[in-house]
C-alpha cells in the first residue's frame, strides 16, 4: 500500500524562473479516459488496442485491478497497450484485496462494476483515498442488490458482495459527480432493462461516449433545468474497439498557467483533449485576458482535440459561476495561482466539492496561497482570491497532503514568486503526470527536481 512516509517523499525548493518558457510539447494521456479505456475493454469481448494511455500510478492501479479480475492486459514495447476481455458478466473473483492507491476515479467506477458481478471483493487505497467518501456510490449501488460493508463514514476498505442479476437503477445525482454517474451506469451494464441517471448539471461524459464506442445504447436528453438525463439499455453486447487517448486538459492546465504567468513565455501544447465538459478553465482564463489560442482542431478517437498556443499575458480577476465547476473541478488549485498573480479580486463560486478531493482542496489551496503571501477568503462555498498584480511574495512551505494537483500548483507558484517556495512532497505528481518536471524543464523552467 502506498504510504506518505518521509522515506518516499520528494521535497522540492522552487525558485523564480530565470527566463521565459518556450517550445512545443505534449502532455500525457487523459486520466479519466485512460481509466475507462482499461475498465470498459476488460468488459468487452475481444482485444482492444489503446494508444496514448496515461501511465500514471492511478491508471496503473486500474490495470492491476482489472488483471486481478481476469482481464488480460499487456503493455507493448512501443507504449501501446492491449486488453483482452471475456465480455460482460465474466469477471472472476480476485484472489486478494484490490488496492486503488490514490485514485478516487478507480475506486468509484470499479465499485459499479463489482456491484454487478456475482463475486466478492475487498477494495482499499492509500491514506488519502481511505479518507474520501464512498457512500456517494455505495448508497445508490445498494439498490442493485449488492451488499457493501465499509468503515465508519462509508470509507475504504470496502467489502463488496456483488449481484450477478442486479436490478437496474433510476437515480438522480445529489452532487454533480461524473464518478457517481459512471458507477451507476457501469452497474447498469449487467442489469436487465433500462438504467436511468439524472444529473443536475452536466458532468464529463467520457463514460457515455466510450460505452457507445464499445457498442452500448446510451441516450442523453437535456432537462428544462439545464441538467441531463442519461439512459442506458442493459446487457448490451460490448465488443473490443480501439481507443485513442488524447492529452489530458487537466495536466495541460499547469503548463498553460505557467506559460501565462512567466513573463515572455510562448508555448504550444499539442494534442490536448477539448471535450466541452472539461474546458471550463480555458474559458475562465480567456475571461481573465489570457492569450490562449486553439489551433488544429480535430476529432480523434471520438473526442475533440486541438493544440493550445499560450503566450504570457497580464491577467485580471474573474468571477467563476458555480455551474461551470464540473467542467473545471480539478483546475481550481492552479486557477487560484493564476488569480493570485492577477490584478484584482477573483471569486470561485460553489466549489464545495473541492473538500472531498485527494486532499481538502479548499483548505489546501487557501493554505498554499496564504503561506506565500496571497490573501484569500472562504465565504460559504465560495473561494475569494485577492490578486497581487504580479507580486506574489512566496517564501512559504506548502503542504501537499498526498495531492498531486496541489504539488504541481505550488511548483507553478514558485516559478513566479519573489522568494523560493518549499514543497513538502512532489512524489504524488506521478499519479497523473509522470515526467512533469522533465517536460517543464525542456521549456526552460529550471526545476531542480
Ligand atoms: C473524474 C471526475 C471528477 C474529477 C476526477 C476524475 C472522472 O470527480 O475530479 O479527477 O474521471 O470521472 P467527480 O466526478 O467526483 O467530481
Amino acid at each position: 500500500m502506498t504510504q506518505a512516509t518521509s522515506s518516499s517523499s520528494r521535497p522540492l525548493r522552487v525558485s523564480r524562473a530565470g527566463s521565459p518558457l518556450s517550445g512545443t510539447l505534449s502532455v500525457p494521456g487523459d486520466k479519466s479516459i485512460s481509466h475507462r479505456a482499461l475498465m470498459f475493454s476488460a468488459l468487452a469481448e475481444g482485444k482492444t488496442h489503446i494508444t496514448g494511455l496515461l501511465e500514471g500510478e492511478d491508471v496503473l492501479r486500474t490495470a492491476d485491478a482489472m488483471r486481478a479480475l481476469g482481464a488480460q492486459i499487456v503493455r507493448e514495447e512501443n507504449g501501446n497497450w492491449h486488453v483482452t476481455g471475456q465480455g460482460l458478466g465474466a469477471l472472476t473473483e480476485p484472489a486478494d484485496v484490490l488496492d486503488m492507491g490514490n485514485s478516487g476515479t478507480a475506486a468509484r467506477l470499479l465499485s459499479g462494476v463489482l456491484a454487478s458481478h456475482g463475486i466478492m471483493s475487498v477494495m482499499t487505497g492509500d491514506a488519502s483515498l481511505r479518507r474520501r467518501p464512498m457512500k456517494r456510490v455505495t448508497d445508490p449501488l445498494a439498490g442493485t442488490g449488492a451488499v457493501f460493508l465499509a468503515r465508519e463514514g462509508g470509507r475504504l476498505p470496502l467489502a463488496i458482495q456483488g449481484n450477478a442479476s442486479p436490478a437496474p437503477l433510476d437515480y438522480r445525482l445529489p452532487v454533480a459527480s461524473a464518478q457517481v454517474k459512471s458507477a451507476v451506469l457501469l452497474a447498469g451494464l449487467n442489469a436487465e432493462g433500462e438504467t436511468r441517471v439524472e444529473e443536475p448539471v452536466p458532468t464529463r461524459d467520457h463514460t457515455e461516449n466510450m460505452l457507445r464506442h464499445f457498442g452500448a445504447t446510451v441516450q442523453v436528453e437535456q432537462t428544462p433545468e439545464g441538467g441531463r438525463v442519461i439512459r442506458l439499455q442493459g446487457r448490451p453486447k460490448l465488443t473490443a474497439r480501439d481507443v485513442v487517448v488524447p492529452g489530458d486538459p487537466s495536466s495541460a492546465a499547469f503548463v498553460v498557467v505557467a506559460a501565462l504567468l512567466v513573463p515572455g513565455s510562448d508555448v504550444v501544447i499539442a494534442g490536448v483533449g477539448l471535450n466541452p465538459l472539461r474546458t471550463g478553465l480555458f474559458t475562465t482564463l480567456r475571461e481573465m485576458g489570457a492569450r490562449l489560442d486553439i489551433t488544429n482542431e480535430r476529432i480523434e478517437g471520438g473526442e475533440p482535440v486541438g493544440d493550445l498556443h499560450v503566450r504570457a499575458s497580464s491577467l485580471q480577476g474573474v468571477d467563476v459561476p458555480a455551474d461551470r465547476a464540473p467542467s473545471m473541478i480539478d483546475e481550481y488549485p492552479i486557477l487560484a495561482v493564476a488569480a493570485g498573480y492577477a490584478t484584482g479580486v477573483s471569486r470561485f463560486r460553489g466549489v464545495e466539492e473541492l473538500r472531498v478531493k485527494e486532499s481538502d482542496r479548499l483548505a489546501s489551496t487557501v493554505a498554499l496561497l496564504e503561506q506565500n503571501g496571497v490573501h484569500t477568503k472562504v465565504d460559504g462555498d465560495d473561494l475569494i482570491v485577492f490578486g497581487t498584480a504580479g507580486a506574489i511574495p512566496g517564501g512559504g512551505l506548502v503542504e501537499t497532503h498526498m495531492d498531486h494537483r496541489l504539488a504541481m500548483s505550488a511548483s507553478v507558484l514558485g516559478l513566479v514568486a519573489q522568494q523560493p517556495v518549499e514543497i513538502d512532497d512532489t512524489a504524488f505528481i506521478d499519479t497523473s503526470f509522470p515526467g512533469y518536471f522533465g517536460l517543464l524543464n525542456q521549456l526552460g523552467a529550471g526545476f531542480a527536481a
